[in-house]
């Protein structure tokens, strides 16, 4: 999970095996293999650094969570934002999932890769007048509102246009979701949501106000949750509020529960899919809410350990305090380990290298000290040339990438299994950019 970096120094991932259920796995002969293809085999054809996605590990997540739902009615929204790929996201629309966004460009994403604007759902504090606008053409699901002054402004531009835009307003539960403070949501110190005591007020508001129509209540309370008892609480609080205001005559159907939960990212052992949908559905039994849609926005949980970041080493380097192993990829590929101090397994490409291994970071060529992927940990012993893929790189990794230092960006690939499951391929879903992509739209 994202945790201090410092509380792993004296981990090693080199005697555990890989994320289980992951598609990584050594052949017998000790070589890592993605879905059964060697990882040199995919080095070699598109290069490094290269994300590498799972469609199969992808569609083992989702029939993971429906098998908890049980009949009830849901709408997946899968939360864009974890990796926005289209290929990524025309896999979740051919398996009936919609879309979670919160921005004008993944609507965009999500219309273009053919998502059905009513599997859609907008969230975020600061939707612009123009992304309101485009959600509204493209009449949207519904919009989760979080605060007074948006719920204002969706009126105004609906009403102006004569369209009507189906609400939800984000309560801020004020339950500790327990997790890094960067990705905590549920909080009152945090930005997101309207405090429970003033949500009633705001449905009120909504029921005065021209073009919207109050349809749904929600939260998310953060990111990373290895536990269920966040969602129990943040579901307790709002099964109050919706109760109340059904009572006050509102045609409340849908209650969106947010995304959040976590992964295995080291030795986390978090809730299965199925126990997760089976608790938020627990929460509002369907003798007392028949037709209440429960929308579920998971990112990290379907896409977070579809995909590695393959690397190679490019040098060696020691003293006689520490050893770095200077890859070729760098924070501007990976952000996650300088940003949150999170924890990426890290997998040799060769089973032998670990049988030894040494205290040591794997650095970027990012002229910064915070250009690590791994810090302080103990690593298998690597050599010029060895490649290593850090695991659980699929959500959160690609789509925060940046060009810094002019590094193009990494290329991404998606692996498929063939017919009937057979032999698994790869294709690129987005080439490697180049550097007339670094100064595209300068002058
Ligand atoms: N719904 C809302 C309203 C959200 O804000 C988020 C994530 C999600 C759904 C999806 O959450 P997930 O199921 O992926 O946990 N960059 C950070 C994570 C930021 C998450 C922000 N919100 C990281 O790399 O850990």
């Amino acid at each position: 999970m994202v945790r201090n970096e410092n509380q792993a120094g004296n981990s090693t991932n080199s005697d555990r095996t890989p994320v289980v259920g992951g598609p990584l796995a050594y052949s017998a002969d000790g070589r890592l293999e993605f879905d059964g293809i060697p990882v040199a085999q995919l080095a070699r054809d598109y290069g490094t650094p290269l994300f590498v996605y799972s469609a199969g590990h992808i569609a083992e997540r989702l029939a993971e969570f429906r098998a908890g739902v049980g009949g009830r009615k849901h709408l997946i929204c899968y939360a864009v934002k974890a990796n926005s790929n289209l290929s990524l996201l025309r896999l979740m629309n051919a398996a009936g999932v919609g879309a979670d966004i919160v921005s004008g460009g993944e609507l965009f994403r999500a219309r273009k890769a053919g998502i059905p604007a009513d599997r859609i759902v907008f969230a975020g504090v600061g939707k612009s007048a123009a992304e309101i606008d485009e959600a509204l053409s493209a009449d949207i699901h519904m919009f989760s509102v979080e605060s007074e002054a948006e719920l204002r402004e969706i009126s105004r531009i609906a009403a102006e246009t004569k369209r009507e835009a189906r609400i939800s307003i984000r309560v801020n539960p004020d339950v500790d979701a327990a997790t890094h403070p960067y990705i905590s949501t549920g909080l009152k110190e945090n930005k997101f949501g309207v405090p429970h005591e003033e949500v009633l007020a705001l449905y009120d508001l909504a029921r005065e106000l021209p073009g919207t129509e109050a349809r749904g209540i929600g939260f998310h309370i953060g990111s990373q949750l290895l536990g269920l008892d966040g969602y129990r609480d943040a579901a307790a609080r709002v099964r109050s509020l919706l109760v109340e205001l059904r009572g006050r005559g509102f045609a409340i159907d849908h209650l969106d529960v947010g995304g959040g939960l976590g992964i295995q990212y080291d030795d986390e052992q978090p809730p299965g899919m199925a126990e997760y949908a089976r608790t938020m559905f627990e929460a509002f039994p369907e003798a007392d809410f028949p037709d209440l849609t429960l929308v579920f926005e998971p990112g990290r949980s379907i896409a977070g350990n579809a995909g590695v970041l393959l690397t190679r080493v490019l040098y060696g380097k020691g003293n006689a305090a520490k050893h770095f192993d200077i890859i070729d990829a760098a924070m501007n590929d990976l952000i996650r380990p300088a940003l949150y101090s999170a924890y990426h397994q890290a997998w040799p490409e060769r089973s032998e290298r670990l049988s030894e291994t040494r205290e040591a970071d794997l650095v970027g060529p990012i002229c910064e000290s915070g250009d690590f992927l791994v810090r302080g940990r103990r690593l298998p012993v690597l050599e010029q040339g060895d490649l290593v893929a850090l695991a659980s790189a699929g959500a959160y990794g690609f789509v925060m990438s940046s060009n810094y230092n002019s590094r193009p960006r990494a290329a991404e690939v998606l692996v498929e299994a063939g017919p009937d499951g057979g032999q698994a391929s790869a294709r690129v879903i987005r080439r490697r950019e180049t550097y007339d992509d670094l100064i595209r739209g300068e002058d």
